[in-house]
């Protein structure tokens, strides 16, 4: 092996049986995720936070160049200011005549320009990708697979949200560069998603979506 290696795997064999519960009783849990859209002001506990994005941060990256940065927002002067900039592109984008395949291929969900989750949900998480960082002399250090590698990343965090019994939603604004101003980011961030973090409201309803089946999504060689 090469130098600056670690015996620190751990890696416990299970009987396959456990292995097999084990996969099954994760798929139970992760089939009940539902994007959520009406959140309950409730405030959560900061410590669930803090482990569900140190969860995101154990995701692989390429060149282990951990290329993400997120900001936690519980500040409702933040949030609101948050949601006023992302409704304005929001009546911009259900407006505009070029994105209405796009307006009809979300309307099943039910959604339109107002954002009333981003003030209800008590955190947002904004999730940055850094497309280089910048090593103590000053020079860049090159990322690679940022998106991929970010994407992972917040496939872990949404999971542990989930794990954690707490509700989420990935939302993408078709423009989000204004949270680079609220949240006076550094150059090399680029925001990447905003993902509202909480109970879900009384009553909260979501769209009945289906979801493709083993065979519609799986090849076999
Ligand atoms: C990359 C990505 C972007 C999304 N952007 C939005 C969004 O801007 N607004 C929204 O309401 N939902 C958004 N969603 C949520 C999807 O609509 C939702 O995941 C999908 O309808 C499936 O529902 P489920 O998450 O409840 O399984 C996004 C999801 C992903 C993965």
């Amino acid at each position: 092996m090469e130098n600056n290696h670690i015996q620190a795997l751990n890696f416990a064999v299970y009987p396959e049986e456990q292995m097999l519960k084990r996969s099954q009783d994760f798929y139970d849990l992760m089939k009940l995720r539902r994007s959520v859209r009406q959140f309950s002001n409730r405030p959560i506990p900061a410590e669930i936070i803090e482990n569900c994005i140190k969860t995101a941060g154990t995701a692989p990256s390429g060149a282990n160049m951990q290329p993400w940065h997120f900001y936690i927002i519980s500040d409702q002067k933040t949030k609101k200011q948050i949601r006023i900039e992302a409704e304005q592109i929001e009546a911009e984008f259900y407006s505009k005549p070029a994105n209405q395949k796009w307006v009809d291929d979300i309307k099943a969900l039910g959604t339109n320009f107002s954002k009333p989750f981003l003030e209800d949900a008590p955190c947002l998480i904004a999730v940055f990708s850094k497309t280089y960082d910048i090593s103590p002399d000053g020079t860049r250090i090159k990322h690679y697979y940022v998106k991929q590698s970010v994407g992972i990343a917040v496939g872990f965090l949404i999971a542990a949200i989930h794990n954690a019994h707490l509700a989420c939603l990935t939302y993408t604004p078709a423009s989000m560069d204004f949270l680079n101003k609220i949240l006076n980011c550094p150059e090399n961030e680029r925001p990447f998603m905003l993902i509202p973090v909480g109970y879900p409201a009384e009553n909260c309803q979501v769209p009945n979506i289906k979801r493709k089946t083993f065979r519609q999504i799986t090849g076999f060689f």
